[in-house]
Order: C-alpha cells, then sequence, then structure tokens
C-alpha cells in the first residue's frame, strides 16, 4: 500500500491510499480507510508530502542498439535501471529491421536483447529500414506478435531514408491493420546536400549541425508525412518534433480533424542550439538538431494547448570516446542521440514548477497518452483499481542537481550537466513490487516483462466529412 501521498491523475489530484495486491491496484481509498483491505506481508510505502504518480511510459528509446561498429551505450539491463530510477516502468524501444532482412527477424533479435535483462515492462516498435513490399506483408503478423506501430524515416538517405511513395504504401498497408505509423521527418536528401556543401568549405565541426538541418527542413517534410497520411487515410505520430514550423503544421492538420499526433524530447524543451558552437559540441548531436529559444516556447506552448501529446526521452545515448572519435573526421560521422532515458520526469517537472504546465498535464504526458496511443492502457499509465501497480512517488521540493555523477546512465557525460531542478522520484512501484527506493534500484535482474500492443488504438475517422479540406485541397 502507498499512504497519504496525494494522488495526480489526468482528472485532477486526490488524497488517497493505493491499495496494492500482487501485481494490480485493488482500490483507491480515503487516507487511513484501507484496513479491511490491507494484504498480510505487503509493503507499505509511506508518500505524506509527496505525489503519488502512475509509472512513466517512454514510447521512444534505443537500448543496446547496434549503429555501424558501435552500439548505444545502456543495453536493456542498465538503461531500464536507469528508467525505473528516474519514474519510468514501461517503455517501448524501436526493433530495427536489418537491411536485406524483415522486421519479424528483426523483432525476434531485440526480444532476445531484453529478455532476461530489462527490469521494466518493454514493448517494440519496428523500424522499417527497407519498407518494401515483402516488409509489408510482414505487418500482419508483427501484429499478432504485439508490435502495432512502425516507423519510417523522410532522413538519413542510404540507410533508413524511405521515398514518398514508399511511406504512402506503408501507410495504406499500416492503415489497412491499424498499425500507428511513425514518421521521422526531415528531409534527409536535401540535407545530405547541405551537409556536402558545409564540408566542402571546411565547416567540419559540431556547430555544423544544426545549420545542416533547418526547421524548414523538417517542416516541409512533416507537413509531407501529413498530406502522404492524409491520402493513406492513416494516423500519424510524428516523432521527436522539435519546431516551431513543424508543429504548426502538425497543428494545422489536427484542426482540420486528421488524427495526426506528435511527440516531442526533453532536449527539445530545455536544451539550445548553442550547445553544438561549443568545445564539447559533439555531445549534442541529435537529429532533429537542438533549436533556439523560439522553438522551445512554441513546444511548451503547443504542449500546453494539446496540439503535441507526448514527451518521450529518445533515449540514444553514445559514449564520449564514440562521439569524439568520429567528431575528429567531422561533424556528420558523430552518431545521433541524447542520453536521458533517466530524466524524463523531473525535466517535465520543471514546466510544472515554472508554471508552464499542470501535474495533470505531466501524468497525461509522460504516462497516460503514450499508454493509450499505444495500446498499453488501462494497464499502464493509470492507477485506476485492476491498473498494473506502476507507481512513482515524488517529492516535488526536493531539489538536486542533474549530473553524470549520480546518474546511472552508462553514458560518462549529462547532456544536462550542472542543472538544478526541484523534484525527484522517491519510490518506483513496477507490478507491485518496490523497484525504486531512496535513489537506488532495489529490484530483481531482468523482471521486466514483454508488453504485446494491439493494433488499432487510433483510427481514421469513419465519418468523410470529418477531415475538413483545405482551401486548395481540390
Ligand atoms: O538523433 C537521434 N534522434 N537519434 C536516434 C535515432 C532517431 O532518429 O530517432
Ligand atoms: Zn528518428
Ligand atoms: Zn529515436
Amino acid at each position: 500500500m502507498v499512504e497519504g501521498g496525494t494522488v495526480v491523475s489526468t482528472e485532477g489530484r486526490v488524497r488517497a491510499d493505493v491499495v496494492v495486491a500482487g501485481e494490480k491496484i485493488l482500490a483507491l481509498v480515503a487516507p487511513g480507510a484501507a484496513a479491511g483491505l490491507l494484504v498480510p506481508g505487503a509493503a507499505r510505502v509511506a508518500a505524506e508530502g509527496r505525489l503519488v504518480l502512475p509509472g512513466g511510459v517512454d514510447v521512444h528509446t534505443h537500448l543496446d542498439m547496434p549503429l555501424g561498429e558501435l552500439r548505444s551505450a545502456d543495453d536493456f539491463a542498465r538503461g531500464t535501471e536507469a528508467a525505473a530510477l528516474g519514474g519510468t516502468t514501461s517503455v517501448v524501444d524501436f526493433a530495427v529491421q536489418a537491411r536485406g532482412g524483415g522486421p519479424l527477424a528483426g523483432l525476434a533479435e531485440w526480444r532476445a536483447r531484453a529478455e532476461g535483462r530489462a527490469v521494466v515492462d518493454y514493448g517494440f516498435h519496428a523500424i522499417l529500414s527497407e519498407p518494401g513490399e515483402d516488409a509489408l506483408a510482414e505487418l500482419p503478423s508483427l501484429v499478432s506478435e504485439g508490435v502495432s506501430s512502425v516507423k519510417v524515416f523522410t532522413a538519413y538517405p542510404g540507410r533508413l531514408y524511405a521515398d514518398d511513395g514508399r511511406i504512402l504504401r506503408t501507410m495504406q498497408v499500416a492503415a489497412d491493420h491499424g498499425v500507428l505509423c511513425m514518421v521521422h521527418a526531415e528531409n534527409g536528401i536535401a540535407i545530405d546536400v547541405l551537409v556536402s556543401q558545409a564540408l566542402a568549405r571546411g565547416e567540419v565541426t559540431a556547430a555544423a549541425h544544426a545549420a545542416t538541418r533547418p526547421v524548414v527542413l523538417e517542416a516541409e517534410a512533416t507537413h509531407r508525412a501529413i498530406c502522404l497520411a492524409r491520402v493513406a487515410r492513416c494516423p500519424l505520430y510524428v516523432v521527436h518534433l522539435s519546431s516551431a514550423e513543424a508543429l504548426a503544421a502538425v497543428r494545422r492538420a489536427r484542426r482540420l480533424g486528421q488524427p495526426v499526433l506528435a511527440e516531442t524530447c526533453p532536449q527539445y524543451l530545455w536544451l539550445d542550439e548553442a550547445l553544438l558552437g561549443g568545445s564539447d559540441g559533439e555531445r549534442f548531436v541529435c537529429s532533429p538538431p537542438l533549436r533556439g529559444a523560439r522553438h522551445r516556447r512554441a513546444l511548451w506552448q503547443g504542449i500546453a494547448r494539446g496540439d503535441l501529446q507526448t514527451v518521450a526521452t529518445d533515449h540514444c545515448p553514445f559514449c564520449l570516446a564514440d562521439r569524439q572519435r568520429w567528431a575528429r573526421i567531422d561533424f556528420s560521422r558523430i552518431p545521433n542521440g541524447l542520453p536521458g532515458i533517466e530524466h524524463r520526469l523531473d525535466l517535465l517537472h520543471q514546466g510544472v514548477v515554472s508554471g508552464l504546465i499542470g501535474l495533470e498535464r505531466m501524468v497525461e504526458l509522460a504516462a497516460t497518452t503514450p499508454a493509450k496511443l499505444f495500446g498499453l492502457w488501462p494497464a499502464k499509465g493509470s492507477l485506476l483499481p485492476g491498473a498494473d501497480a506502476d507507481l512513482v512517488v515524488y517529492d516535488p521540493g526536493r531539489r538536486h542537481e542533474l549530473s553524470a555523477r549520480t546518474h546511472h546512465m552508462a553514458v560518462e557525460y549529462s547532456a544536462y550537466e550542472g542543472m538544478e531542478v526541484t523534484g525527484a522520484v522517491e519510490t518506483v512501484v513496477s507490478r507491485g513490487e518496490v523497484v525504486v527506493g531512496a535513489g537506488r534500484y532495489v529490484g530483481r535482474a531482468g523482471r521486466g516483462r514483454y508488453l504485446a500492443r494491439p493494433a488499432g488504438t487510433v483510427g481514421w475517422p469513419e465519418d468523410p466529412g470529418a477531415v475538413g479540406d483545405d482551401d486548395d485541397d481540390r
């Protein structure tokens, strides 16, 4: 039982005791009223003066991911321990289709990596690195295996890029099977031209990374993905959205009634592109790149008014030696991605502390909406009776500093080094087990369970008039 805390849900806050029976939530009762419901021997967690939140659901991570000769630094054991320590009790990682292979084989490979190692529950999206007809023919089997979302790329030509025809076909097949189509939206073909031109001018440092991936090329690709999704009548989820202009494209489509969903990440909410120009700029290379203050303001506004639905980490850590080695050649070789799986809740809570969002919205962004969109709700992302007993006791007043000296991720640096935050995870319960206490992981090794996720969580409106026309649509 979790006693005496303030339980926060998307609906509001209430002082209540949370009664846990085995792996599930049995009831929420008035403080002190649980006597007849207590399970003998069950752990009792004191939460007086604390918030009690649904366990976080991070739907964008890259654990143990090979990239050429490199590998993302956190494997499923270390990465999910760090996730748990940061208040995340479910992750949805990406299983990558090898080129020349199929997405089902990719899923088998990633499940083998996570099985017996992950300490929180985990599921997978499929990355379609070659979304041809052979790969698309595997979508029904992927759904049977519990994978109900696929990611395609308008970026990274020669590696992950898919042209508009392939993306359209992916969306058509996804729509037929209730699969949510996720798009990495940057115009990779144009970006490659800008990168070559920058290198030819001798601009080789990380400072050139953002300039060669301009906002307009994210906005264009986002708009294009929205148009293709509209033609395919397929719900769309835009991953790691970073800019005001890409957000405006999403907002416009949503106002026309099109089911377009979008995620942003803590790094786009807090970190500035100027970091790329520093002597350690290689630490901050991710794609889309970090942006300026105007974009951060727009993203917070988008979060507050519902244009952005989720905040996920895109945790993709590469150790410093790997980043520096490739940075010595030029910025385009630096492995992309930032570490952050441990800090999502704290960084979102800074939005609460700064008055940008309320606690209820924080819960929606970090737990409830990602769980709903990706087929995990109500078992995950809620504290309703019958849900999995995944919860976080959060001390909203404790101040601490984010630093590589204290974090639990494998990388030797923190993208947020020295940032003072208010609010800290105190205790984490996963399926009824206390897994984090006093800042330490105390759960069993490899206890995480595979999450099979049903398809069809987001549909296209039945009513043909529900999705409005653009003026220039005909
Ligand atoms: O730079 C990033 N975002 N790396 C992770 C891979 C991806 O595109 O999500
Ligand atoms: Zn991406
Ligand atoms: Zn990613």
